[in-house]
């Protein structure tokens, strides 16, 4: 493999229009932050840049719906978005934003080049526009009637109703969503990048030069490169973005997936510019042979970093391409699909106020179940298992014992190991090449296997103290005990680094329970008596004989029931919501005359018995007092209420259905109800008591 001198990191730059889920974490940050660490703890030179994506139509929808302007929106989010991920030790060496004037004038001479080298190609096409406002409408604007299932609202792109995906000139009398008009196509000129005359070059270098990518990122590369690439538009008729730097391209900005990602390359010449002395030109970081691009993306984002941004590269030429790209699957959230608009997610703004100070139990949870080859799930039960079964059970119960008992024993003075045995040595060969397998893994992104790996060390230790006793042999045999604490401490400070990458706040705090300091850049000099350092993973001699260690405090907590219940109670009531948001009344039926309804005899009737029908987890049967006699009547309705609820209240009924047999019970009748959004039932009955065998009409 080629040597580098250097490496980017880049994390996909999130939209300025919300929050960080644990979607975005799972997918994107917490991966790109394990390897940024890890590169550095490894002595390399690493960039990690991240940035806010701060044009595109969502975020003016946003502004519209919000009454306020899309600048306010980016503030908003911009600071809100840079805090979650600096609470959560997102290790960003810069996090800026497409707003800046540093990317605003970068993008612009970047598009500006390709145009003035022939590039890019003009073309003409059609789009609606709003004659009202004076402005072109891009398909999420635009609403009208579904030409299939004839909903009035669907949208340009997608009819909500049934489902279909649209192209909005097949929308029915197309009109405006902000101001109702009635749209017309126009003409107007855009500028396309060809696609196209890449497709074999494309094909070379990914399909050919990258059979090492995951097989999602290569499969989807692969199927994008068997059809035939299409030009795709780099400007857009919009007033939120950069202005288009061509004469007559008034009311025009660049793609925000033109601009975007150029975004990582300003950013990074932000930070150098800033402190050249440290970073050096961004050059180095983007233009350097000897510099290893990575970025780490959701699934969503492949095409875009695969394809397109390494031709808008390739076209500008003098940049180096992506190494690698290693894009996640989909986290779901207890089942469903994460959705912003649902509100159907976890986000950190929110668990950090009920889980205050457990950033670190969140980034475990989250590398334990990534999706790195498949969707995967979420759930606060696996959430809670982690925490308590594995941080707190394996890990923090390991290096507890291994603490507490060197204060017992020793008052916190690292004792003089003896001789070693048979099992000692054994137990040592268990973690020898832990730095060599956690290095396999991260460097080829197995990041979940590789935090596998970490807590195997603790269980191997949490093994050794249980098999080794040493509670036992104080009395008896202190060279033992000296030995086996010794070892024990030895892989306390060997779990410190290996989960640094993954936990940094735990290593941290369990660093300084070990009177050492964390050397998380080698080029940063540390200055410690004991300092823990990736390359001295798998060693036995991390803490001297002697050292001094302070009295420890725990380094996880278990998590209690009530506090998983309050979440997924708060998950099932967004849900709930969610279902009443979605009901929509259903269409009023065809007319019919006031004879047919006086044809049904509805009757109002007091229930004098209510009982369940045996067998049957659907029917109640009631005895009515009808005004005439005892009516008995089956009703589906034993889901949604205990029998004795109904007793002595008055319900409606059909008294002129035909009698029915139902569980071999005849029915003389039907109860109604009211059908809630959900396919709850509810009785109807009267306003105030009536006599029974009154007729309701
Ligand atoms: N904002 C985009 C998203 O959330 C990602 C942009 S990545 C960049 O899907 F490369 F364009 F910056
Ligand atoms: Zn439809």
């Amino acid at each position: 493999m080629k040597q580098y001198k250097r490496t980017t990191i880049t994390a996909a730059l999130p939209y300025a229009n919300g929050g960080v889920h644990i979607g975005h974490m799972a997918g994107v940050y917490v991966p790109a932050d394990i390897y940024a660490r890890y590169l550095r703890m490894r002595g390399q030179d690493v960039m990690f840049v991240g940035g806010s994506d701060e044009h595109g139509v969502p975020i003016t929808i946003r502004a519209r719906k919000e009454g306020i302007t899309p600048q306010d929106v980016v503030d908003r989010y911009h600071a809100l978005i840079k805090e979650s991920f600096a609470e959560f030790g997102i290790s960003f060496d810069v996090y800026s934003r497409t707003t800046s004037a540093t990317h605003h004038e970068f993008a612009a001479a970047f598009f500006r080049k390709l145009y003035d080298e022939g590039k890019l190609v003009e073309r003409t096409t059609k789009q609606f526009y709003d004659q009202t406002t004076g402005q072109f409408k891009t398909d999420r604007d635009i609403v009208g009637e579904c030409p299939y299932c004839h909903n009035p609202e669907a949208n340009g792109d997608q009819c909500e109703k049934c489902g279909r995906d649209l192209d909005p000139t097949e929308l029915i009398n197309p009109r405006s969503k902000e101001s109702g008009a009635q749209l017309v196509l126009k003409d107007t000129n855009n500028w396309f990048l060809p696609l196209n005359e890449y497709s074999a070059w494309l094909k070379e270098w990914i399909l050919e030069g990258h059979k090492e990518w995951r097989t999602n990122v290569y499969g989807q590369c692969k199927s994008w490169l068997d059809m035939d690439l299409q030009p795709r538009a780099m400007t857009r008729d919009l007033d939120w973005g950069i202005p288009v730097p061509v004469e007559g391209a008034e009311g025009k900005v660049l793609y925000v997936w033109f601009d975007a990602p150029i975004g990582y390359i300003s950013n990074t010449k932000e930070l150098c510019e800033s402190n050249p002395g440290r970073w050096g030109t961004w050059q180095q970081w983007w233009q350097d042979e000897d510099t290893r691009l990575v970025h780490f993306i959701g699934k969503d984002n492949i095409v875009f970093h695969c394809i397109i941004f390494p031709v808008m590269l390739k076209a500008h030429g003098g940049y180096i391409l992506p190494d690698n790209v290693p894009a996640n699957e989909f986290l779901n959230l207890e089942g469903d699909k994460i959705s912003t608009s649902r509100n159907w997610a976890v986000w950190l703004h929110e668990y950090l106020r009920d889980f205050p100070g457990k950033q670190d139990v969140l980034r475990y949870a989250l590398t334990a179940s990534a999706p790195e080859t498949k969707d995967n799930d979420f759930t606060w039960a696996d959430f809670q298992a982690r925490n308590n079964n594995e941080l707190v059970a394996v890990y923090g119960n390991f290096v507890n014992r291994a603490l507490q008992l060197t204060q017992k024993y020793y008052e916190g003075r690292v004792p003089q190991p003896e001789a070693l045995n048979d099992y000692d040595r054994q137990t040592l060969a268990e973690f020898a090449d832990v730095k060599a397998r956690m290095e396999t893994l991260l460097d080829s992104f197995k990041l979940r296997e590789a935090q596998k790996e970490a807590m195997n060390l603790a269980r191997i230790g949490n093994k050794y103290l249980a098999d080794s006793e040493p509670w036992k042999l104080i009395k008896t045999d202190p060279d033992r005990v000296r030995t086996v604490i010794n070892l024990s401490l030895q892989l306390t400070a060997n779990l410190c680094i290996a989960f640094a990458p993954f936990l940094p706040n735990s290593s941290e705090r369990l660093a300084g329970m070990l009177a050492a300091s964390m050397q998380t850049r080698p080029e940063e000099k540390v200055e410690a008596s004991v300092v823990l350092a990736w390359n001295r993973l798998g060693s036995t001699d991390l803490l001297p004989v002697g050292h001094q260690l302070p009295q420890p405090s725990l380094l996880f907590e278990k998590i209690d029931d009530a506090a998983i219940q309050a979440q997924t109670d708060r998950l099932a009531r967004i849900k709930q919501e969610n279902i009443a948001a979605a009901f929509r009344p259903a269409e009023v039926k065809a007319p019919v005359g006031y004879d047919d309804f006086e044809r049904l005899d509805i009757r109002v009737g007091t229930v004098l018995e209510c009982q369940r029908v045996k067998k049957s987890n659907k029917l109640l049967q009631f005895i009515i007092d009808d005004g005439m006699e005892r009516r008995t009547i089956l009703s589906g309705i034993a889901a949604y209420y205990e029998p004795q609820q109904l007793v002595g209240r008055q319900v409606c009924f059909i008294a002129n259905f035909p009698p029915r047999k139902m569980m071999g019970i005849e029915s003389q009748g039907m109860i109604l109800s009211a059908v809630d959004y959900d396919g709850t039932l509810r009785v109807v009955t009267p306003e105030q008591a009536v006599r029974p065998g009154c007729q309701v009409g």
